[in-house]
């Protein structure tokens, strides 16, 4: 399961990202900076181009972060709260009325967005790292989304302080292509 990447086959913006558990805590993230992270997302394909995604962003410094680092667990607080940007998503699983049935493409397009985000900013030197440990409960109620929106995850974006492993676990293309199957179908 272990692959070496190097030297890489695919994009290096591909091949270099991987998800810090250090970031530098002098290098903020500008206005600027911010607008290209959130257009890239923006650009993201969706089932019927529906877009059902939202972001929460936050600042160091800024109140936007204390509403949002104190729900974080202990294991992502040692890391995510030196990032320069820490962003809460949200994905809109009712369309338009809560009323109605769960959207079944909301979090798949919400994952290509936070995609596009996370390249993006391994275009622009940064790196993210994606994670689920925090208090989705309590942060639901400091945040308040709209109904039919629900917090999903949140990603600590901002210049790696650590290395790149030099190895990772990955499944093989085989296992990808085979695994959803039983052996007898595979071979039909
Ligand atoms: C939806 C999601 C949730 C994750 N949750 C956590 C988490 O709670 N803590 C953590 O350290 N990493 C978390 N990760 C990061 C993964 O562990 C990481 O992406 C994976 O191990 C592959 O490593 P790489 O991103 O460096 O290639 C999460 C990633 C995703 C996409």
């Amino acid at each position: 399961m272990e692959d070496d990447l190097d030297p890489p086959r695919i994009h290096p913006l591909l091949a270099e990202r991987f998800s810090p558990y250090k970031f530098d805590p002098l290098t903020a993230i500008d206005d600027y900076s911010l607008g290209l992270l959130l257009e890239a997302a923006r650009w993201a394909p969706s089932a019927g181009n529906s877009q059902p995604w939202g972001f929460y962003t936050s600042r160091p410094g800024k109140p936007e972060h204390e509403r949002v680092v104190r729900y974080l667990a202990p294991s992502s607080a040692r890391w995510a709260t030196d990032a320069g940007l820490l962003v809460v998503t949200l994905a809109r699983r009712h369309v338009g009325n809560p009323q109605l049935p769960y959207s079944e493409f909301a979090d798949y397009d919400l994952g290509q967005a936070v995609a596009h985000l996370t390249i993006q900013a391994q275009s622009m030197g940064l790196a993210a790292h994606q994670f689920r440990a925090f208090n989705l409960e309590a942060l639901t109620l400091e945040l308040r989304p709209n109904p039919g929106w629900a917090i999903a995850s949140m990603i600590a974006i901002g210049k790696a302080a650590d290395m790149r492993p030099k190895t990772r676990d990955r499944r093989s293309i085989a296992d990808l292509c085979s695994a959803p199957w039983s052996l007898s179908e595979v071979a039909l």
